[in-house]
């Protein structure tokens, strides 16, 4: 996701940092960029100029100290609030008091992550959807203490990324996945108890519905991990069965079977 995010910002002509763990994971990602890029230029989807524009916007590090002079950080790391209050510390440290902070996260509270700095009212919630560059939508999330220039900032900021914006609430799951997330589920437990092959429910949704993906070719491509991670969190906040992960899903994350990115979920890669 932060590759994408990464993209657009560049593509619609910020100077965009992509900050990674460690120098070969910031090759990678500009790789992912550089390989959407000329897959758009070979599409005629964009021209060779807005490529080479788009690239020269990018650069990367692994030093946090190098987003000093950031007006807006998207955070984009793993869904687990330890971390991201780490990375926010240790950028309250580096960064202008002007500086906004936003997390892309999927699943999260925002008042509580804006809570871990010292800039509440410079914190928001900037969820954008796999693939970045294709998906037109941004959820844009207020925490309590958001402020409304923030808050208009960053919902212009979505906008002149190419994003067409909603406004959603800070409850666990936004909009999206609290829509998304239960009707995943239910694939799962319709197939546990017999409904269909993974095949005929998938086509059912695709070709009967217009699913661009069918459910469980979503969930390979979403991470079983991700969605049992969004799912636990939905579950605890709002003890509604509905969030409660499957235990065929609980059991394939267990066993590794994350989706696409690990070569197996439903399907095999
Ligand atoms: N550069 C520019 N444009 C490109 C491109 C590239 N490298 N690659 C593809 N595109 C464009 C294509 O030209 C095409 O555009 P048009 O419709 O204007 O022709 C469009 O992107 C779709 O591309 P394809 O035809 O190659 O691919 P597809 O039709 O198989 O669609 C998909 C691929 C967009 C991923 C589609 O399957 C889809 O929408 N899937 C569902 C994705 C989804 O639900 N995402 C949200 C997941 S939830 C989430 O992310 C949030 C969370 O918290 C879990």
């Amino acid at each position: 996701m932060g590759s994408g995010i990464a993209q657009v910002s560049a593509q619609a002509g910020y100077r965009t940092i992509v900050r990674e763990i460690d120098d070969s994971t910031v090759a990678a990602g500009i790789g992912r960029i550089e390989s959407f890029l000329a897959a758009g230029v070979e599409r005629g989807k964009l021209s060779a100029a807005d490529r080479d524009r788009t690239l020269a916007n990018l650069s990367g590090t692994s030093r946090l100290e190098d987003l000093a002079d950031c007006d807006l950080i998207i955070e984009a790391i793993v869904e687990h609030v330890g971390a991201k209050r780490e990375v926010f510390e240790t950028l309250e440290g580096v960064v202008g008091p002007e500086t906004v902070f936003a997390s892309n996260t999927s699943s999260l509270c925002i008042t509580e992550l804006a809570a871990t700095t010292r800039r509440p009212e410079r914190f928001i919630g900037l969820h954008f959807f796999s693939p970045v560059p294709i998906m037109k939508l941004v959820e844009v999330i207020r925490g309590l203490a958001t402020s409304d220039e923030t808050f208009e900032n960053v919902f212009a900021f979505g906008r002149s990324v190419g994003k067409d914006p909603v406004t959603a609430p800070d409850r666990p799951g936004f909009i999206a996945n609290r829509l998304l997330i239960p009707y995943l589920l239910d694939a799962v437990r319709a197939y546990e108890e017999g409904l269909g092959t993974i095949e005929d429910i998938d086509k059912t949704m695709s070709l009967g519905c217009g699913y661009p993906m069918g459910p469980f070719t979503l969930l390979d491509f979403v991470g079983l991990d991700t969605t049992c991670y969004i799912a636990g969190i939905m579950y605890d906040e709002f003890k509604d069965p509905r969030y409660a992960p499957p235990p065929l899903l609980k059991r394939m994350v267990l066993a590794g079977r994350h989706g696409r990115k690990t070569g197996r979920g439903f399907y095999t890669y």
